[in-house]
């Protein structure tokens, strides 16, 4: 895997996915981000597609604005799919259910699908959502990458520490955790290429 190779060349928005009526698209492969509200998901994907300055996920003031499955075709070679946050405390639970039935309907039947990348707040430990989440995909034999976000917000001296912890906290390998920060940029290349790799993986 050469991270380097990764060059994001164009990127267009292509739809939503809210009711169970309604049909991803199914000509590429997909690649899904999920986490918790708030985790800092809309920033990492305009960093990661390099739209910062006219971004295309919206970043939040108010957490929980994600509703919808997002479809964003990226260089005509797959879907990156930007799953509604979950566990955001201040959501009826009547929409907390649907948001849940909606994505797990997707996980479970997306034949498309080559991985999921879970995102985890540095700086919190690992909920026991996040632990929910990370088992159920590894059930459903679907590959994740957890990402944990906001990296600047740590200082030196935690970090290392800090991304063994969640591997542990989440029962992954220590190689399927990456560290990310929307403010500084760190980890674009590295996601990028596991990204890819996950892609060619299920190529094979
Ligand atoms: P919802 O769509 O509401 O579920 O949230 P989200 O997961 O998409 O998070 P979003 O990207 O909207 O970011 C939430 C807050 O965290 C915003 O105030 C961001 O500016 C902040 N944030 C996101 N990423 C980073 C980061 O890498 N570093 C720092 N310091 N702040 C970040
Ligand atoms: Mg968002």
């Amino acid at each position: 895997m050469s991270p380097a190779a990764v060059k994001i060349r164009k990127v267009e928005f292509a739809g939503s996915l809210g009711r169970p009526d309604q049909r991803a698209p199914a000509d590429l492969p997909h690649v899904a981000f999920s986490g918790r509200s708030n985790v800092g998901k809309s920033s990492l994907i305009n960093v990661l597609l390099r739209r910062t300055r006219s971004k295309i996920a919206r970043v939040s003031s108010t957490p929980g604005k994600t509703r919808t499955l997002n479809f964003y075709r990226v260089n005509d070679r797959f879907y990156l799919v930007d799953l509604p946050g979950y566990g955001y405390a201040d959501v009826p639970e009547s929409v907390r259910k649907g948001w849940t039935e909606l994505i797990e309907r997707y996980l479970e039947s997306e034949a498309r699908l080559r991985g999921v990348v879970h995102l985890v707040d540095a700086r919190h430990d690992p909920t026991e959502l996040d632990r929910q989440m990370v088992k159920y995909l590894a059930g459903l034999g679907i590959p994740v990458l957890v990402v944990l976000t906001k990296m600047d917000k740590l200082s030196r001296s935690r970090r290392k520490g800090t991304l063994e912890k969640a591997a542990r906290a989440l029962g992954v390998d220590a190689e399927q955790v990456l560290a990310f920060s929307a403010e500084t940029g760190e980890g674009r290349r590295e996601l990028l290429g596991a990204v890819d790799a996950l892609l060619e993986e299920g190529e094979r």
